[in-house]
């Protein structure tokens, strides 16, 4: 550390100005092996109304883009906020009786085309305040007592039958409540019921698999079925797909304490897409024809916290998610991926998970992962943007434990850190106020800022979160989700700063043949730049360079002239990194700038 130079600062008023007369001086010393890099950028996509094709104007624009990323083990993450974009099955088997249950101006479908018959009873109907599972519904205070009459007129030897739950249809038996249509049926000839629908789970995933084919991949579906916990009345999902449930997951008893239900569920899921098919809970054949292959599934996300599992008890639910997808795909070569906390400093979850006498034999632990979010004090104050990159400091503390017992315990499991990324204050209210443009420079220098020093503990992957949110969207009737996440802009699907800086990571990096050698910088502690250099195995050198201030820096990094430079920054937009020749050893750095230098050839000295 003798050749670092004393970097001056002033403070004004609290600004922290950088004299552009001291610029701060990067020495790399080419031949001086750091160490080798292992870590892997990469991003999720979360499944929500605007990634989906049946709902969504950007949809083509977004997978398109993804595609172009050429990402390695890009995250699906289709969780609860819209149960049917995420569960394949809403409601439980119910055997000889079939159940519909819809809210006000949605219909109750029946059908017993599967037996070839008919609708030969009903045993229930009521257009009111009627719950209950099916085969226990109860007439509630409030029932247009001529809902059995006209349900059997419209259902009653039909082959299927429509009804909307409507008080233009029923009358309304009390006014100013909010009402639902409730019907119970039999077929003759009898069938069993099941409710699988794939309806809306279906095309975003297959456009995810497309997007990422050829790319090793992590698939995970989140969210179990409510039904699978005990609960004193079913969880009622809104009948509206686009609209937001954050209360979908619920309970924290498995109705099945051997936990096979929950394993079928997923071995079902998984062979739905894998095997063109599953045969169902009545020993029935439902037919996908899909045969798609990826190479890891994640077990739950955030252990879908509502849940209150123990690490116990999430152990045991992983090795039974893995049997479950034994059992109905016999695939034997697919890796798992578990855990994906959220909390923090979760220790002990790590402690039991990754001891392999707490799983059951043949249970694999190839993966864990885990979240790291950052924040700010306020949404729109770019000042506030600088203390992301303290926060990551920190998470890098938390990592280095985690390593402790991983190493310890496990040594062979590999780790993605699969969310990484900014929530801003109030992110989820409506009519928060936008934060500004540079707010995505902001968080596309955390991104590359929290790559390369995580790279320095050699974490295998680094998941930049995420590629789709968005604001309130009157136009679309989309309430927020997760605005300051998103990589892409929401209204045109065009990629922001954070989605270009993924871009240029991932077309720089050259994992495994990538080395970091030794980067000096006059910047102490590097509080203001953050710079790394690396060398590849044929030669090619080059550096990353990430501005962690909402000011100008100018740096010295020698031997860069004849070089060229890549910068992702303001003035680079919606638009990839701007390339430049450099014509001097001298750089200057806009506020949040990530530029990846590439040295010229005629330095080589390795
Ligand atoms: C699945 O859900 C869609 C949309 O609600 C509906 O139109 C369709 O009939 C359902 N399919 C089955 C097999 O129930
Ligand atoms: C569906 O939900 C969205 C979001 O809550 C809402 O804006 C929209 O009006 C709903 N659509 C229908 C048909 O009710
Ligand atoms: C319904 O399922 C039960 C249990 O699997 C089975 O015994 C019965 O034969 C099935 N009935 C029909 C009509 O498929
Ligand atoms: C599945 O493939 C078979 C044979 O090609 C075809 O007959 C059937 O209609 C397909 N089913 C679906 C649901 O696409
Ligand atoms: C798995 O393999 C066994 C033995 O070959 C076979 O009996 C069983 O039907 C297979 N299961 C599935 C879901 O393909
Ligand atoms: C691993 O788990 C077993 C069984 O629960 C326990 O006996 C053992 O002490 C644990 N090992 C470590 C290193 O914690
Ligand atoms: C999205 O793109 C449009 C068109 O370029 C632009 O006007 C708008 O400011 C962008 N919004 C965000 C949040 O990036
Ligand atoms: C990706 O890398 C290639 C060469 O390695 C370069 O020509 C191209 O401009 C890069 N693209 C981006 C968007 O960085």
């Amino acid at each position: 550390m003798m050749n670092i130079i004393q970097y001056t600062s002033l403070f004004f008023a609290g600004y922290f100005i950088l004299s552009s007369a001291d610029p701060i001086t990067i020495e790399v010393s080419w031949s001086a092996k750091d160490y080798p890099l292992h870590t892997t950028p990469s991003l999720q996509i979360v499944t929500n109304p605007l990634v989906s094709r049946q709902f969504s104007p950007v949809s083509k624009k977004i997978f398109d883009n993804l595609a172009q990323l050429n990402a390695e083990y890009t995250r699906f993450a289709a969780w609860f906020p819209y149960p049917k974009m995420a569960v394949a099955e809403l409601d439980p088997p119910s055997g000889l009786a079939q159940c519909g249950n819809a809210g006000e101006s949605y219909p109750v479908q029946l059908s017993c085309r599967k037996s070839g018959g008919t609708i030969s009873s009903i045993d229930f109907a009521s257009y009111g305040t009627a719950t209950g599972a099916c085969g226990q519904m109860k007439q509630g205070t409030c029932h247009a007592t001529t809902t059995m009459d006209i349900v059997k007129q419209a259902c009653l030897g039909q082959q299927e039958c429509s009804v909307p739950a409507s008080y233009q249809i029923f009358g309304d038996p009390c006014f100013g409540t909010h009402k639902r249509l409730l019907v119970q049926i039999q077929c003759n000839p009898p069938q069993n019921n099941t409710y699988w629908n794939f309806t809306y789970v279906d095309p975003m995933f297959q456009d995810f698999l497309q997007a990422t084919d050829g790319h090793s991949r992590i698939v995970m579906f989140s969210t179990q079925p409510t039904w699978l916990f005990k609960l004193d009345t079913p969880h009622i999902y809104p009948d509206n797909v686009t609209e937001t449930d954050w209360g979908y997951p619920q309970g924290t008893q498995f109705v099945d304490d051997t936990m096979q239900a929950l394993g079928d569920y997923y071995g079902r899921l998984t062979a739905w897409y894998t095997r063109g098919g599953f045969i169902d809970e009545y020993g029935d054949r439902h037919v996908s024809n899909y045969s798609y292959k990826w190479d890891y599934t994640e077990i739950f996300n955030e252990i879908e916290a509502e849940h209150q599992m123990t690490p116990e008890v999430y152990t045991r639910a992983y090795d039974a998610v893995i049997q479950g997808i034994r059992r109905h795909t016999n695939n034997t070569e697919m890796k798992y991926v578990g855990m994906a906390l959220s909390g923090h400093y979760e220790f002990n979850w790590y402690r039991y998970f990754l001891n392999h006498s707490n799983h059951a034999p043949d249970i694999p632990l190839d993966m864990i992962s885990y979240h790291f979010y950052a924040s700010s004090k306020t949404r729109t104050d770019p000042l506030d943007y600088e203390a992301f990159f303290p926060q990551l400091d920190t998470f890098t503390d938390e990592i280095r434990q985690i390593e402790v017992i991983r190493k310890e315990l496990s040594p062979e499991t590999r780790t993605t850190i699969d969310e990484l990324g900014i929530i801003l204050p109030d992110d989820n209210t409506p009519g928060a106020p936008q934060f500004p443009l540079v707010f995505w420079n902001a968080g596309a220098a955390y991104y590359a800022y929290a790559w390369g020093k995580i790279s320095r503990q050699g974490i295998d992957v680094v998941g930049h979160s995420q590629l789709v949110g968005y604001p309130n969207l009157p136009d679309l009737q989309l309430e927020p989700q997760f605005p300051s996440v998103a990589m892409l802009n929401w209204t045109t699907g065009e990629g922001t700063a954070k989605y270009w800086v993924s871009k240029l990571l991932i077309n720089t990096t050259d994992i495994d043949n990538d080395q970091a050698v030794i980067t000096r910088t006059s910047d102490v502690g590097e509080k203001n730049l953050f710079s790394q250099a690396f060398v590849t195995k044929n030669g090619r050198r080059w550096v990353l360079m990430v501005n962690k201030r909402f000011a100008d820096i100018n740096v010295v990094l020698s031997g860069c002239t004849g070089g060229t430079m890549q910068v992702v920054n303001e003035a680079s937009g919606f638009g990839p990194a701007t390339v430049s020749k450099l014509t001097s050893d001298q750089i200057l750095l806009s506020a949040f700038a990530v530029a990846v230098v590439h040295m010229p050839d005629s330095e080589l000295m390795i």
